[in-house]
């Protein structure tokens, strides 16, 4: 059976852990998404990892791991990760780049500098919107154009022409040279020339040979550049939706679509934030939830869980049921609040609107649960768990309609909560 991990949220949910336990089982691990500036978290054999752009099946010999045409991809980064990976675990891991996913070039980092956009947006600067833009504007290098170096040098010294036009006062900029860029590139991606496939086509011969396929989401829904909460989102799709298309396969393909929810809500970066906390309970959460980002060690907002933005992403993604996360971080509060509605101009409302703008104005309604105080450490039942915290579990099932199938209770992979449904 294949499955869809999928954020519900600003990204951070815990996907990491979820896509690192389910990757034991599967045969192909596919990265469908976004490229370095997603920061999983992996705890593998007692070791802390924050993987950037590999997916969770390199901590398993066998496993293929697909960095899928919907990715953008900085070989550096990938270099240093996968050296990191290999040093612990022994052997090299099986990497499938595919042909179409774009990279990132020294000169998109540097973009996102010059125009102010990383600041603006609080984006994590790794390049990430100018990649993207450039694919969008056919002006972008792919995995591809790496086996036909003659070819490469005349595109980057074409692109290079009309950025040395645009900024002609960056020395930065005006020394770029194409060949220099196309050396140094080669040299990073040697070990990778011959994992540049057709990605698309080894995704669906493994399906169609009922291979287990896990696909694993970046970032969260709410940061999808077409159904977060623009502009404050990243450049790709993170949702469902988006997983076909960022692949090359048809829609049909995967039938189990798990939805990773963290207890409580947070965000990196700008943007608006109904249920945010910016008192001693949400310093609380960051504390204790470790919630700082790891891709730019910066500190993440924390807030209340918000049902109104997770009944949205649970439709839009067709979540067929949910991972819970960091339920743990919660032991202590006096008391939990989830946000049933949102107040805007006077109305009461369960939509999600589209707009950030909008959504900048929505007071959040609400309903105010008991806390508890034991430990949930060791808890391996839902049954076991304290009576409040099993109610939560229930209130966030009922209010999304969609079975909670793992409760995350500590970041390493024993502290996980399977559940029979
Ligand atoms: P970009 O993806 O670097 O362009 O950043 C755009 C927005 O998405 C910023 O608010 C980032 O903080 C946020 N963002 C991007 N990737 C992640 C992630 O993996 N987790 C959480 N936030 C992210």
């Amino acid at each position: 059976m294949s499955t869809a991990i999928l954020g519900l949220q600003w990204g951070d949910e815990g996907k990491g852990k979820i896509t690192h336990l389910l990757a034991r089982e599967a045969d192909m691990v596919v990265r469908f998404n976004g490229g370095p500036n997603a920061g999983h978290t992996v705890i593998d054999r007692g070791v802390k990892f924050g993987t950037h752009l590999v997916p969770a099946g390199v901590f398993y010999p066998d496993t293929v791991n697909v960095l899928a045409g919907g990715m953008v991809i900085d070989l550096g980064i990938l270099r240093e990760e996968v050296d990191t990976i290999a040093a612990h675990t022994g052997w090299a891991p099986k990497l499938l780049i595919a042909e179409n996913a774009h990279l990132i070039l020294p000169y998109h980092r540097l973009l996102e500098e010059l125009e102010g956009s990383g600041a603006h947006f609080g984006t994590t600067r790794r390049g990430i919107a100018p990649t993207y833009r450039d694919k969008a504007a056919k002006i972008g290098v792919r995995a591809c154009d790496l086996l036909r170096p003659d070819g490469l040098v005349k595109r980057l010294e074409w692109r290079l022409n009309l950025l040395k036009r645009q900024w002609p006062d960056s020395d930065e900029v005006v020394k770029l040279d194409a060949a220099e860029l196309t050396e140094g590139l080669m040299d990073v991606a040697a070990p990778f020339i011959g994992s540049i496939a057709n990605a698309a086509a080894a995704v669906a011969a493994a399906l169609d040979e009922k291979q287990n396929v896990l696909f694993e989401g970046a970032q969260g829904t709410l940061l999808d550049i077409d159904h977060g909460t623009y502009p404050f989102v990243t450049s790709s799709s993170t949702t469902y939706v988006g997983l076909a298309n960022s692949i090359g396969i048809p829609e049909p393909a995967v039938s189990r679509r798990l939805g990773v929810v963290k207890a409580y809500q947070t965000r990196v970066g700008e943007g608006p934030f109904p249920t945010e906390l910016e008192d001693e309970i949400g310093s609380g959460f960051q504390q204790r939830g470790g919630e700082f980002g790891v891709t730019t060690g910066r500190p993440r907002r924390c807030g209340w869980l918000d049902l109104v933005a997770l009944r949205y992403a649970v439709a839009l993604n067709g979540a067929t049921g949910l991972a819970l996360t960091k339920i743990d971080v919660l032991t202590g509060c006096d008391e939990i609040k989830v946000c049933r509605a949102y107040s805007v101009g006077g109305r009461e409302t369960d939509r999600f609107p589209l707009s950030g703008e909008v959504l900048e104005g929505c007071e959040p309604i609400y309903e105010t649960l008991s806390g508890w105080r034991e430990s949930l450490e060791g808890i391996d039942a839902v049954g076991h768990l304290p009576a409040a915290a099993a109610a939560y579990v229930a209130t966030i099932e009922e209010a999304v309609r969609t079975p909670i199938e793992i409760v995350s209770i500590g970041p390493e992979p024993e502290a996980t909560i399977y559940r029979e449904l």
